[in-house]
């Protein structure tokens, strides 16, 4: 959610930690802040907004501090503001703190501190850290630092520093993402990759409970007891390019753009054409006898990586002789889900860091299910926690909204799909090699999917002052109009509902009036009759229907407002194909319409609280 970020070294700290804070600012953007400390006295700023806002209190000033703290704020506790905004200093204005997380007992922690006498400025949560740090100080940094995370319950990625060791920081973490950097310049600290990469491509993952210390070019890395400790860098092949926007109008665009190519990348050597099936070397350490004898599947995941999940059980039970559930990370920790040492937790993360899922996978694993995550961030907490991760590969994602992370997921599901068919023999040789020969198609699929790029840029415009919408599909599409729904409110703020086709008529038919367009997808196939059929009945009680098919002359004759072709691909490919046109149909209302598209209202890239 939140975005922290640190430097010491022998640059100038402050642009360093602006450009990250701009490069994270998907985290969160409501209010962002900086603290340096120039000449032995604390210099904070900090600004209600975005970061731009930030900048432009930092625009006349110049500053030659080495070291310094940096936030962008997803508001958890207290409302955006500036007194809310990180960083956060103790009543002597000594310690510096900055937090990604939630401080569950904050509450306790801060009536106490008020009986002894600290004095609050902001409504925040984190605050409180700072005024422990300062109740706990022993002179010793690293023991206060010790001390006060002892006391704390919940999740925290902190960067600290302190007025009069002016060269030092601090980082510590629990359950919130934490990387560590070095290059010949100096010393990083950040909640994601994405900050670091112009730096270093060899990072530190801090684990939950490790403390590490920044200082005089080194990094120590300490334990929870305050042991010394070694950890070893994980290489990040990200280049720093991918992270930005190439020209185009905004990083959701280019992302969707990039599907053909994100799509290569996750298929790229993982296709075994001697056996027709998928290597998948991330499961190798399954034993094989678990994976022939796999009780039930549950595929676990929060939004769009959830819509996947539902077309992953259309695969998996289609293709293999196993169940598939589908679960919400957060339903799924909270209720009695019948897991044993036979069952297999499919966890889909594109962060890897959303916090219900995170919960789901530690809830599962303690239950005794084997866990493989679908992930895109290398090194994120759910690929570190999991049994093994496929790796997606799409590149960073930037956009909130998320484009080709969920494509690939689908593609990684396909995969895993073939793959248990082929071990349990319900794909047999000659039909594993005509689904290695589809699902290779797709990257140029795809490239031609795009073109509908302008057609659909031209018919957004009649859609931007509409409130509402519909989007019906049926079978293994189903999901892929939960995913255009998702798509259009969250970056247009379009009402928008998702529905099984054959459902409308058991409620949703009692909204359909002229006002109402009606994505329709209608791909050819056994369940096309039945659409249409739902398509008419939107026709008769005047909504205005809006149809994605592979066919044209299949639908026309259905007197439709708008029909749009889709390239033909196979039944159980056609989600992917179909996504292409519901993400560019959102983009274009929601730019029509002026919002921010790439950082929607009240939404932040990855969800790292409950
Ligand atoms: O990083 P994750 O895939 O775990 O994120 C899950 C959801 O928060 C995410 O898909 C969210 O729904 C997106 N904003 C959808 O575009």
């Amino acid at each position: 959610m939140c975005g922290i970020i640190g430097y010491t070294g022998k640059l100038d700290a402050l642009p360093i930690i602006m450009e990250g804070l701009q490069r994270m600012e998907y985290r969160g953007y409501d209010s962002a802040g900086v603290a340096l400390i120039e000449n032995g006295k604390l210099e904070l700023r900090r600004s209600l907004g975005k970061i731009i806002e930030l900048k432009k209190i930092l625009e006349n000033e110049t500053f030659s501090a080495k070291t310094g703290l940096g936030h962008t704020r997803w508001a958890t506790h207290g409302r955006p503001s500036e007194d809310n905004a990180h960083p956060h200093t103790d009543c002597k204005g000594k310690f510096v703190v900055v937090h990604n997380g939630i401080i569950e007992n904050y509450y306790d922690l801060k009536q106490d501190l008020i009986k002894k006498g600290h004095v609050f400025k902001s409504e925040t949560d984190t605050e409180v850290v700072a005024h422990l740090l300062e109740e706990n100080h022993s002179g010793d940094l690293l023991k206060t630092v010790k001390k006060t995370v002892e006391s704390l319950q919940g999740a925290y990625a902190l960067g600290i520093m302190h007025i009069d060791d002016p060269e030092t920081l601090i980082a510590t973490c629990n359950a919130s993402p934490l990387i560590i950097g070095k290059n010949g310049s100096g010393l990083f600290l950040a909640s994601d990759i994405t900050a670091l990469l112009e730096h270093s491509k060899d990072l530190y993952f801090l684990e939950n409970g490790e403390v590490c210390v920044l200082k005089n070019e080194k990094i120590e890395f300490f334990n929870s007891d305050l042991e010394s400790i070694k950890k070893e860098t994980t290489h990040i092949d990200w280049n720093p390019v991918m992270a930005q926007k190439q020209g185009y109008k905004h990083y959701m665009l280019k992302e969707i753009f990039e599907q053909p190519s994100a799509i290569s990348e996750t298929l790229m050597s993982r296709i075994n054409w001697d056996d027709a099936s998928i290597y998948l070397d991330e499961i190798e350490g399954f034993d094989e006898d678990f994976m022939k004898n796999i009780s039930r599947i549950y595929l676990v995941a929060c939004g769009t990586a959830w819509h996947a999940c539902l077309v992953g059980k259309y695969l998996i039970e289609k293709r293999s002789p196993f169940i598939a559930h589908v679960d919400y990370s957060h339903e799924f920790r909270y209720r009695n889900p019948k897991v044993d040492d036979k069952t297999l937790m499919i966890c889909v993360s594109q962060s890897g860091e959303t916090a219900d899922t995170i919960a789901a996978l530690e809830e599962g694993k303690k239950r005794g299910a084997k866990i493989l995550s679908i992930c895109n961030v290398l090194g994120s907490t759910v690929a570190r926690k999991s049994d093994g991760v496929l790796y997606t590969r799409a590149g960073p994602e930037i956009s909130v909204a998320s484009t080709k992370a969920f494509t690939t997921q689908l593609v990684s599901l396909f995969m895993i799909s073939i793959y248990l068919g082929r071990i349990s023999g319900t794909i047999d040789k000659a039909k594993g090699i005509k689904m290695l020969n589809d699902i290779v198609e797709i990257p140029d699929l795809l490239e031609k999917t795009l073109e509908m790029n302008n057609d659909l840029k031209k018919l957004a415009g009649r859609y931007i002052y509409k409130q509402d919408f519909l989007f019906l599909a049926r079978g293994i599409n189903y999901p892929i109009a939960l995913e255009g729904a998702l798509k259009l409110k969250e970056i247009s703020y379009i009402h928008a509902e998702g529905y099984p086709a054959g459902e409308m008529k058991h409620g949703p038919i009692a909204l359909i009036d002229q006002d109402m367009p009606v994505v329709i997808l209608a791909p050819k196939n056994h369940l096309l009759d039945k659409t249409l059929t739902n398509l008419q009945e939107v026709k008769a009680r005047g909504g205005e229907t809006i149809v994605f098919c592979q066919d044209k002359s299949e639908v026309d004759k259905y007197n439709v407002d708008h029909i749009f072709e889709v390239p033909e691909t196979i039944h159980d490919l056609t989600p992917i194909v179909m996504t292409i046109p519901m993400q560019l149909l959102a983009y274009h209302i929601a730019d029509q319409r002026g919002t921010d598209l790439d950082q929607p209202r009240n939404l932040a890239k990855s969800v790292t609280v409950e």
